[in-house]
């Protein structure tokens, strides 16, 4: 089956019971065992549940995985990743990272006593430099946030590789609509599930995704131990969205490269960023490594300062200014006081996230209207 067939059949067959089309969704929290000691499949909602189960097993077949983890937030199935280290280890990451990602690594994880690198991963020699003999875990996010920057993937594994580590991606931006890192020799594909995945902005979730059953196993451990799960209703919710993930990607990557185009091309704008346009440094990586399309993020530098851009955010009307992204409507943010505020101030001017910089999510709305609505509050 490909692709647009399996995010509709597979964890969606019908219900044996009733042969209604959409299984339903299980809210027991406790299962009854058929003997003391003697366990049935599922025994209790935070160790499995059969709506959450069958949402691991759509995204495992989209993503290439032997299987995968349903999460209650996507910071929560990265916090389970980083919880396979230990004291005296190292985790080197990617700087252009999600706000979230870079505060877990830094303010959380350091208190377990692991070490903490961020490098520019775009760049293979700094960032192979900036890897010791303690790294356990590399992780990367290509397309990256909010600078849209493009990382090998397959190169990045073998670094990882060679050194020991692990290699983990957050593969919210790109879905595997666009990119399957798995298949570039990635060892954990991380999702925000709240992003492309449920894609209507009312379901929090995430999701861990693996091609080795021992590693599956592993995170199983800590997840159950932990008890981050995805809750039933989220789950279905989620389901539900992933059935039209590939339409929705593919009709807002086209919108974003329409509204990319148009930007770069307006003397308003100081620079735009987008892996689908020529002038982008790693776009010829991109065309390799994300099939059919770059994605529907897209970030911009106004000409200005922070005033100028947060003038900007505030003036939209179509582009709702809100943190978030992937749902169906389009949303704006000024990274430097919002999505990004977690950085500290000078790692954000050192990897360039300017306080002009303004990112946006395209949603599905007509692409002449979100230009419009950009058009009239850049006027502003
Ligand atoms: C790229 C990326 N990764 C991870 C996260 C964290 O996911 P969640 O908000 O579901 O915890 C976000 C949230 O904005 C994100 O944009």
């Amino acid at each position: 089956m490909r692709f647009r067939t399996r995010a509709i059949h597979v964890g969606n067959e019908r219900d044996p019971q009733t042969g209604a089309v959409v299984p339903p969704i299980h809210m027991a929290t406790t299962y009854v065992q058929p003997g003391a000691g003697d366990w049935g499949e599922f025994d209790y909602a935070r160790s499995g549940n059969p709506t959450r189960r069958n949402l691991e097993r759509t995204i495992a077949s989209l993503e290439g995985g032997v299987g995968a983890l349903a999460f209650s937030s996507g910071m929560a199935a990265t916090h389970c990743a980083t919880m396979l280290l230990e004291a005296g280890d190292h985790v080197l990451a990617g700087c252009d990272i999600y706000g979230g990602t870079y505060r877990l690594l830094h303010k959380i994880l350091n208190r377990a006593g692991v070490a903490v690198t961020i490098a520019p991963a775009d760049d293979l020699s700094a960032f192979a430099a900036a890897i010791r003999a303690e790294t356990k875990l590399v992780w990367i996010e290509s397309p990256g946030n909010p600078l849209m920057s493009i990382t090998d993937i397959a190169a990045c594994a073998e670094l990882a590789h060679r050194h020991g580590a692990l290699l983990g991606i957050d593969n919210t931006f790109a879905t595997p609509v666009l990119t399957r890192p798995l298949e570039m020799g990635a060892d954990i594909v991380m999702h925000s599930a709240t992003k492309y995945f449920g894609g209507h902005s009312d379901a929090l979730g995430g999701a861990l995704v693996v091609r080795d059953a021992d590693l599956l196993e592993r995170l199983y451990f800590v997840q159950n131990a932990t008890g981050a799960v995805m809750a039933p209703f989220e789950a279905f919710l989620t389901s539900r969205g992933l059935k039209t993930l590939d339409l929705r990607v593919r009709a807002q990557c086209d919108s974003a490269r329409r509204l990319a185009e148009w930007l770069a091309n307006d003397p308003r704008i100081a620079r735009t960023l987008y892996p689908g346009l020529p002038s982008h440094p790693r776009h010829e990586l991109a065309t390799r490594q994300m099939d059919g399309g770059f994605g529907a993020m897209l970030s911009f530098e106004v000409k200005g300062d922070f005033h100028t851009a947060k003038r900007l955010v505030e003036t939209t009307k179509l582009f709702q200014l809100a943190v978030s992204l992937g749902a169906v409507e389009s949303l704006i943010e000024q990274p430097a006081s919002m999505s990004h505020a977690s950085y500290d101030a000078s790692d954000r001017a050192a990897h360039g996230i300017t306080d002009s910089l303004v990112r946006i999510s395209v949603g599905l709305e007509d692409p002449d209207d979100l230009q419009a609505d950009l058009d009239q509050a850049l006027n502003t």
